[in-house]
């Protein structure tokens, strides 16, 4: 990279916080000149600064230097197929619920696109690390039994760790509202054990998952993931000079998840059933492909500063064209909505649109206390975003995009 930008002049640099270097080579001597915008040069770097200030081409090695040993905190244009490399390339990364739905879809993903140096599952069920041995058994892989209500246990797993996804949780309603506290430890003590662990250890960056449950809760498990996404938001405050940065991914239904409606009709439709039961006809939902979901946190982690929800725009579907999707022959019966369901999810809550981005493929919630002067309206790659109109509300039922009867058929729910 070196020999690439010798050939430029001028080296020009901004702290905009303790943290974050951004380094921008110009071609031309744009000395006494403040640059605003977007500063195109060729393919090697490419980076956008607000406020300018200059330095000599003395310093350019330094700055390289400091480049190369902390590769995401800077800006460049470089692809984003030699970013991805960057990102997980000779890292270890740790997912906790890593036997989950979401854990397994990201597992294979990674060792797919990556070679990382080690890839640590953390769970507590031995059956289901056992299964999940057969299937992922490259040399990377690690799998460590533990609770994420175990803070040293945490604490052994996230030693040298770099990359760290909050995965484990409770999440069926109706467990989460019979059992409160076993929800409460697991999914909001757990959180914070998670982020204890991941400060001591050095961790460079963490994405929680969230639902969209958490936003406006009705429900337990809405409500402990509401407090875990404020924990890691909250988080980045108190990492002093660390560069342990924290985020939160929330997403919809995921297509055909353990417990979720699908495989229930379609296990109704498989035994003969008379009727698929409907709990209300106007029923919506967010609804994405477990693959989608693990690409959204691939990105969310070159794009984070630390402190933001990340959002993707997803489809919606109608819970009546499901039930077309997956058994046009059975009739419906309204069996009426369930304690802690809503008749639409929200993902964007109206009441804090003043701290909601819009981005071309998703949105993000900035955290409610500042905890650095990142500028949340451009993303670590350079992306740009603009605040949504006042009141503006996010939710499947006012979602544009809906999904018909035969886009759902193709899913394959
Ligand atoms: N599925 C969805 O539709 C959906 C939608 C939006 C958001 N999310 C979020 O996405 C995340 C992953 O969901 P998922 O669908 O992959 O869930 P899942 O299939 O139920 O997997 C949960 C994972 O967490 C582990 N786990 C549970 N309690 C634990 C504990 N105390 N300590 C350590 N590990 C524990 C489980 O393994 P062991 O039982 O062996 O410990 C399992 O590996 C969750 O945070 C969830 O809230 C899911």
């Amino acid at each position: 990279m070196i020999n690439c930008v010798q050939k430029f002049c001028f080296c020009l640099i901004i702290f905009r916080n303790p943290f974050e270097l951004i380094v921008c080579i110009t071609k031309e001597n744009t000395a006494n000149v403040p640059i605003t915008g977007r500063v195109e040069i060729g393919t090697v770097l490419d980076i956008y600064l607000k406020n300018v200030g200059l330095l000599c081409k003395e310093f350019l090695n330094f700055f390289l230097r400091s480049i190369e040993t902390q590769p995401m905190t800077w800006k460049s244009s470089i692809s984003d197929c030699r970013r991805r490399e960057i990102l997980f390339n000779d890292k270890s990364v740790l997912v906790t619920g890593g036997t989950g739905s979401f854990g397994k879809k990201f597992i294979e993903i990674l060792l797919k696109k990556y070679k990382p140096k080690r890839l640590i599952v953390y769970s507590r069920d031995e059956m289901k690390q056992f299964e999940m041995q057969q299937k992922f058994d490259d040399s990377c892989m690690r799998y460590f039994l533990g609770d994420v209500r175990d803070s040293e246990r945490l604490k052994r797993a996230m030693y040298q760790v770099d990359y760290v996804v909050h995965a484990a949780a409770i999440k069926q309603v109706p467990a989460a509202e019979y059992n409160p506290m076993e929800c409460i430890k697991t999914n909001i003590h757990g959180a914070q054990n998670v982020i204890n662990a991941a400060i001591e250890c050095g961790v460079k960056k963490i994405i929680a998952l969230s639902t969209d449950k958490a936003a406006n809760p009705v429900n337990l498990y809405g409500a402990t993931k509401l407090c875990s996404d404020k924990l890691f938001t909250a988080a980045n405050n108190y990492v002093g000079f660390r560069e342990t940065r924290f985020s939160v991914v929330r997403y919809g239904n995921v297509v055909g998840s353990r417990g979720s409606v699908v495989p229930f009709f379609k296990k109704l439709k498989d035994e003969g059933a008379e009727f698929l039961p409907i709990t209300d006809e106007r029923m919506t939902r967010f609804w994405l492909k477990l693959e989608d979901a693990v690409e959204f946190v691939f990105k969310s982690f070159q794009r984070m500063y630390g402190g933001e929800i990340f959002i993707p725009k997803l489809p919606s579907m109608r819970i009546m064209d499901l039930a077309k999707a997956i058994a046009p022959e059975l009739p419906t019966k309204v069996i009426g909505i369930r304690p802690g369901e809503k008749l639409h999810e929200v993902m964007c809550p109206s009441d804090i649109y003043y701290d909601t981005i819009e981005f071309e493929d998703h949105f993000v919630i900035k955290p409610s206390v500042r905890f650095c002067g990142a500028d949340y309206e451009t993303d670590a790659l350079g992306d740009k975003g603009h605040p949504v109109p006042d009141g503006f509300d996010y939710n499947s039922g006012n979602n544009p995009h809906f999904l018909t009867v035969e886009e759902l058929r193709a899913m394959n729910p």
